[in-house]
């Protein structure tokens, strides 16, 4: 396993559940974290928690451009070099088509796939011109197998693996390693708005779900874990 001691990591949607129980496990690694979401008030909390320095931290909407910009920016003032991005953030819209909104579709894309190509916009030179890096990406198990009533969300997630898949296909001839987990149903706030009849209690613990990435952070040099599959063990909709 490759050591975390030290690797500077990007973290997004820490102040999600995902997100904030990867940001907790990396930290605890030795890994130098770097938190980023929306929600000012949680990643001053989570910074507090993890007793990081006060610059680790950047509120930012990642389907803004300018804001990513303004977050590389203040990524690179702190770290010249990214070893990891995590790309943890992400929005579940999971509506049948009778109801879902153009407005929720475009949603939708704009955090799951227009944010993720912005940061790879923003942050992939940076790792060329060292010409290694890794970059894990949580598609889910919907960005693999279509269900019912997911058009937006499947269309988003969908599109993430493609993309990753053709970066992965220009970085060949570097260090660069792409990691697609695909996770099937983690109980987190993801869940809050979401009208399905699912079962939480038997849902993956967020926590848990951290652990895999925390493992695939670790994954050894001379090899590339291109995609993980974690699901539920017993769990009805996904
Ligand atoms: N939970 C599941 O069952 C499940 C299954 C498979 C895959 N996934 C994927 O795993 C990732 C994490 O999910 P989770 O369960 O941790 O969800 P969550 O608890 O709802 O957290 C979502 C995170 O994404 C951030 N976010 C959303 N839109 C954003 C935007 N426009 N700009 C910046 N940050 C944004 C949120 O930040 P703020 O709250 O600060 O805005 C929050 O930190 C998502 O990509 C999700 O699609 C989840």
């Amino acid at each position: 396993m490759e050591s975390l001691k030290g690797k500077s990591v990007l973290i997004t949607g820490a102040t999600g559940g995902i997100g904030a129980a990867t940001a907790r496990l990396l930290a605890a690694s030795g890994a130098r974290v770097f938190i980023t979401g929306r929600n000012e008030e949680r990643l001053k909390d989570l910074l507090q928690e993890l007793q990081l320095p006060a610059d680790r931290y950047f509120a930012a909407d990642l389907s803004s451009a300018k804001e990513v910009e303004k977050l590389k920016d203040h990524f690179h003032t702190v770290f010249p070099v990214i070893d990891i991005l995590v790309n943890a953030a992400g929005v579940g819209i999971i509506k049948p088509m009778d109801t879902l909104t153009s407005e929720e579709f475009m949603t939708t894309l704009q955090a799951n796939l227009i944010a993720p190509f912005l940061l790879m916009k923003a942050f992939l030179p940076a790792m060329k011109e060292v010409k290694k890096g890794l970059i894990i990406n949580i598609p889910g198990v919907l960005g693999k197998v279509p269900m019912a009533g997911a058009a937006a969300y499947s269309a988003s997630k969908y599109g993430l693996t493609g993309m990753m898949q053709s970066i992965r296909e220009e970085l060949k001839r570097t260090d660069i390693r792409i990691t697609n987990l695909f996770l099937g149903g983690v109980d987190s706030a993801f869940w809050d708005h979401i009208d399905l009849r699912v079962q939480r209690e038997k849902m993956i613990r967020a926590e848990e779900a951290a652990k895999s990435v925390w493992f695939l952070c670790q994954q050894p040099l001379s090899g590339v874990v291109s995609e993980m599959v974690l699901q539920p063990f017993n769990h009805q909709a996904i």
